[in-house]
C-alpha cells in the first residue's frame, strides 16, 4: 500500500528569548501569573526577520538532512497565518530562496492546526499522484499581529517555524487523519483582520484594531478540550489501539493546562505527551513540527514507533493524525 512517510524534520526559531519577567517590565504581569497559567517561560520574538527566512532556513535545512537536491521537490506547502505577503504564498518564496524550480508551492490557513492540515493535504497528492515527496512547513511571526499592550493576549505567543520532509513508501508513515473545522465559532478567536478601506468608501484607512489576535481564552479552552479529547478517542478506537500503543502524542501547544486535562481525561499519562511550551509559547501552526522535530533530534523516536500529533486553532479548526515513524 502507498504510505507519505516522515523523512527528517527541522526547526528555525528566533534567537531574541523574551522571559516572563521582561513582559512584566512592558504590561501588567507576572511570571508567576503566566507560568501558573499557561506553563510559558519563555518565547523567542523575531527582531524583524519575517516569516519567509523562518520557513527558507527550515526549507534548507531539511533538504541538507535527507540528502536530496532542490529540483527533485515535488510539492511545498507552508501553513501560516502570518505569510510575509497576501500574495506572494510563504511556499513560492521557499521554492524561489531554495531553487526548487519543478514544485508545486502554495500556503493554507488552518491556524494552530495549519501542520496537521498541510500534512493531509500532502498526503493526498502522495498518495494519489505522481508526486514522489513533500516538504510541509508551519511557520510564524506572531509578534507582528499581537497588540504588546494587551496583557491577555501578549503572553502567550511566540515566533518560529518547523517542518518535515515526506515521501512516498511502501510502508508506515501517516496511517490515520481525524481533521474537521466549526467556523459558527470563528469569532471566539481572531487575528490579521484587514479592513476593506479604498477611496470609494469611508473606511479610515490604516490598522484596524481587529488586526491584533482578539481571544475569548475560557471558550478556546472548552474548545480545545473538548474536541482534541472527541478526536483523540475517535483516532484510537478507530484503529483498535489504546495510549500504550503510543509512544509520543505531540499536541499543539497553546497552554499546559489544556493538555492536563486531555491527559487526565483520557487516562494518559502527561510524560507521554511531548511539551516544550515553557520555552517556546504558542507559535501556532509551527508548534507541532517545533516539537516533533525536537524529539527526533534528541533521538527519542525509533523507526517503527507509533505517534499522534493532535491540534486545534482559529477557524475554529482541529486535527489528530496517527503515524508510523
Ligand atoms: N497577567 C496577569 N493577569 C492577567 C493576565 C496576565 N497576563 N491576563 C489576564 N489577567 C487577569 C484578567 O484581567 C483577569 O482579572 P480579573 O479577574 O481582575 O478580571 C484574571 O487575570 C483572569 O482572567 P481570565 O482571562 O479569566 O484568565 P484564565 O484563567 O481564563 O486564563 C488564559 C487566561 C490563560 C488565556 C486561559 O483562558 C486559556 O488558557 N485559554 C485557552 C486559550 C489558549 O490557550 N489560547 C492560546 C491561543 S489559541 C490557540 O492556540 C488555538
Amino acid at each position: 500500500m502507498i504510505r507519505t512517510r516522515v523523512i527528517a524534520t527541522a526547526a528555525s526559531v528566533p534567537e531574541q528569548i523574551i522571559t516572563n519577567d521582561d513582559l512584566a517590565r512592558i504590561v501588567d504581569t507576572s511570571d508567576e501569573w503566566i507560568s501558573q497559567r499557561t506553563g510559558i517561560k519563555e518565547r523567542r520574538i523575531s527582531s524583524g526577520e519575517n516569516t519567509s527566512v523562518f520557513v527558507s532556513d527550515v526549507a534548507k535545512q531539511l533538504m541538507e538532512k535527507a540528502e536530496v537536491t532542490a529540483d527533485s521537490i515535488d510539492l511545498i506547502i507552508v501553513a501560516s497565518v502570518t505569510p510575509d505577503y497576501g500574495t506572494p504564498s510563504l511556499a513560492c518564496m521557499v521554492q524561489k530562496e531554495i531553487g526548487a524550480s519543478n514544485a508545486v508551492a502554495f500556503d493554507v490557513v488552518a491556524a494552530c492546526s495549519g501542520f496537521i492540515f498541510a500534512l493531509s493535504i500532502a498526503d493526498k497528492y502522495i498518495r494519489s499522484s505522481g508526486y514522489e515527496n513533500a516538504i510541509i512547513i508551519g511557520g510564524e511571526t506572531l509578534s507582528k499581529v499581537i497588540d504588546w499592550s494587551d496583557r491577555s493576549t501578549c503572553v502567550l505567543f511566540g515566533d518560529g517555524a518547523g517542518g518535515a520532509y515526506l515521501e512516498k513508501a511502501q510502508d508506515g508513515g501517516i496511517l490515520f487523519e481525524e481533521i474537521g473545522s466549526d467556523g459558527k465559532m470563528y469569532e471566539i478567536l481572531t487575528a490579521g483582520y484587514t479592513a476593506c478601506s479604498n477611496v470609494f468608501n469611508e473606511n479610515p484607512a490604516g490598522v484596524d484594531p481587529l488586526w491584533y489576535a482578539h481571544m475569548d481564552g475560557r471558550e478556546v479552552f472548552k474548545f480545545a478540550t473538548k474536541n482534541v479529547i472527541k478526536s483523540l478517542n475517535k483516532v484510537m478506537e478507530e484503529n483498535n489501539i489504546t495510549q500504550e500503543d503510543i509512544k509520543y502524542f505531540i499536541p499543539h501547544q497553546a497552554n499546559v493546562r489544556i493538555v492536563e486535562v486531555i491527559s487526565k481525561k483520557l487516562d494518559i499519562p502527561f510524560e507521554k505527551f511531548y511539551m516544550n511550551i515553557e520555552r517556546f509559547g504558542n507559535t501556532s501552526s509551527a508548534s507541532i513540527p517545533i516539537a516533533l522535530s525536537e524529539l527526533d533530534e534528541k533521538g527519542l523516536l525509533e523507526r517503527g514507533d507509533q505517534i499522534i500529533l493532535t491540534g486545534f486553532g482559529g477557524g475554529m479548526t482541529w486535527g489528530t493524525m496517527l503515524i508510523t515513524w
